[in-house]
């Protein structure tokens, strides 16, 4: 779900003194852009020291098909949509990279996988365009720009999200959480419910959550659970007992009674802060900030205190990347920036991540990545992990490594099933763009024997065409298929690599893995290519057949008709 914003049409107050940076210097002109990913949002926002202040606020929201959010796959949207969000932030903003200052980015509280993408790319984007990365913490970015929104200068702040429910307020110079939610987040307890009582998604519409328009069909609440512990909340009964009386056939009076419980706590924790501390604002933000509903049980509430409230436009409640930009202006400016080759992106890392012990120094260090061995459970094994590569755009190479991982698991998958034998895969990682896999100790790669027993070679590329040929013949094609990514291990033939494979493969996909072994042959043992040849062929039409094997080859001969480097030594084979 896309959402694009460019809040010049909002009232934006001027920019005075920061509370938090009272020296900040305002007759700079300075530009930021910021990058959001901590949960299901990923945004790119872009601020400036000069009215409107926010340039441009694009982002693309992951939406799950069913349940909850699940992290994984919301990094997974994050990397597919991350350059267009990019694109078309500097697009709004009128703004190329090279007029950025610097690059903010998210570096927590959120979920480990998704905060991994965006640290990843800020990173990039910091290294290749020579710029600092500053830090922003996502709660205080809220505030902040729901500050700059609203004009509100030192509010109470409510913020209300699906993974956050806090009370928080500037004190002595610091934001300071006063309350907050004992165990589940208000949003998760509506999504949550929404989802085990069966109602039927979309959960928001128009800031109207489902829960919301259940409830409007009610004439009286059903009692529920109302969890109210100092300032803090408690959710966890309310879900039980919701769904309890949901299923005892309560119907709307459930979802009436839900809402009252749940916003009236939430409420009443702001109260009591808006109270102790002796304010006289009360700011609501995050995504739950969108309800209508509970907007106006925060109006009541502070105009019984006699205070204002407000709330940024619901683009700017939820997650965004203008907040991030806008509090990595303000930091920016107050010097608070690190040098992005020492900016590990272990500062956003949930506690999920895979700890592999490394037992020794890598392998191979090959154009594919880094082969290390590790300990997998007691067992050793190699872990392959592809690099971040400089030369490319940082969004174009996570895209890459992130595709070639998962390519790689799924091809070394169907070779497996298909009798192919290749090294098995352990564990996947495609954001870290790591594989731990069999370690097979003592193999030697065919090109090295080739090189050293030419005769005795040709039985294993004999092997090779007709696992190659089951390869084919479960729809894949290597991609890569050179001697040097075939393996001989204690007799039998493995194929390794498998990044630049193709899953549905056209017979020009499979022509081109016979051309690229050829090639490799042709470049390096140049006296052994027909003998190779014959034997691939005949191993390959064991499995094949004859037919396939000539079809196969009067392609390649195609291809080779067509190459830019045309092969002048006529052989056997070219005739097809
Ligand atoms: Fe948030």
């Amino acid at each position: 779900m896309v959402s694009v914003a460019t809040p010049s049409s909002f009232p934006s107050p001027p920019v005075g003194p920061h509370i938090l940076y009272p020296r900040l210097d305002w007759n700079r002109d300075a530009i930021v852009l910021g990058i959001e990913s901590t949960a299901h949002t990923f945004g790119v926002g872009i601020a400036s020291t000069r009215p409107p202040y926010i340039l441009a606020s694009v982002k693309d929201t992951y939406v799950p098909k069913t349940g909850g959010i699940h992290p994984r796959e919301a990094a997974e949207h994050h990397i597919r949509v991350a350059a267009e969000v990019l694109r078309r932030a500097l697009e709004v903003a009128g703004v190329s990279m090279n007029s950025v200052d610097a690059v903010a980015v998210a570096l927590g509280p959120g979920l480990g996988p998704a905060l991994r993408v965006g640290a990843t790319i800020a990173r990039g984007l910091a290294v290749y365009y020579s710029k600092p990365l500053v830090p922003v913490n996502h709660a205080v970015a809220h505030i902040e720009i729901g500050r700059l929104l609203t004009g509100l200068s030192s509010p109470v702040v409510l913020y209300v999200s699906g993974g956050n429910t806090m009370v928080a307020a500037l004190a002595k110079k610091r934001y300071r959480v006063f309350g907050e939610t004992l165990d589940i987040a208000l949003g998760n307890l509506l999504d949550t419910f929404a989802r085990d009582a069966g109602l039927a998604p979309p959960y928001v519409v128009e800031g109207l959550h489902v829960v919301d328009r259940c409830a409007l069909k009610a004439r009286e609440p059903a009692e529920m659970p109302y969890t109210v512990k100092g300032m803090d909340v408690s959710y966890s009964g309310l879900l039980t007992a919701a769904l309890r009386a949901w299923r005892r056939g309560g119907g709307a009076a459930v979802c009436l009674g839900l809402r009252e419980s749940a916003y009236g706590a939430a409420v009443e924790v702001a109260e009591r802060a808006l109270v102790h501390l002796r304010r006289r604002e009360v700011l609501l933000t995050g995504g739950v900030a969108a309800s209508p509903v509970l907007k106006e049980k925060m109006r009541m509430m502070a105009s019984l205190h006699g205070a204002a409230a407000g709330w940024p436009p619901p683009h700017f409640a939820g997650d965004n990347g203008a907040m991030i930009a806008w509090v990595g202006l303000l930091n920016y400016l107050a010097g608070i920036t690190v040098d992005p080759g020492e900016a590990a992106v272990e500062a956003g890392r949930g506690g999920d991540s895979l700890a592999l012990r490394v037992l020794g120094p890598p392998l191979y260090e090959g154009a594919e990545g880094i082969l290390y061995p590790v300990d997998w459970f007691g067992v050793p094994a190699l872990a392959k992990h592809r690099i971040a590569k400089r030369y490319r755009h940082p969004l174009l190479d996570a895209r890459l490594r992130v595709e070639r991982t998962i390519t790689e698991a799924k091809a070394v998958a169907a070779a497996l099933r298909a009798g192919v034998p290749a090294p098995a895969i352990y564990f996947v990682d495609p954001l870290e763009a790591v594989i731990v896999m069999e370690w097979l100790r003592g193999a030697e790669k065919l090109a090295d024997i080739i090189e050293r027993e030419p005769g005795c070679a040709i039985s294993y590329v004999e092997k090779l065409g007709a696992h190659v040929a089951r390869l084919h013949g479960a729809g894949v094609a290597h991609g890569d298929l050179t001697t040097s990514n075939v393996l001989v291990h204690q007799g039998e033939v493995f194929l390794i690599d498998f990044g630049l494979a193709s899953l549905h493969a056209s017979l020009r996909d499979r022509a081109v893995d016979l051309h690229l072994f050829l090639r490799s042959l042709e470049a390096e043992h140049p006296e052994n290519v027909e003998p190779a040849l014959e034997a691939f062929l005949r191993g390959y039409s064991s499995i094949l057949g004859r037919g396939e094997a000539g079809r196969l080859l009067n392609l390649v001969h195609e291809i080779r008709l067509m190459g830019r480097y045309r092969e002048e030594r006529r052989t056997a084979w070219g005739q097809g």
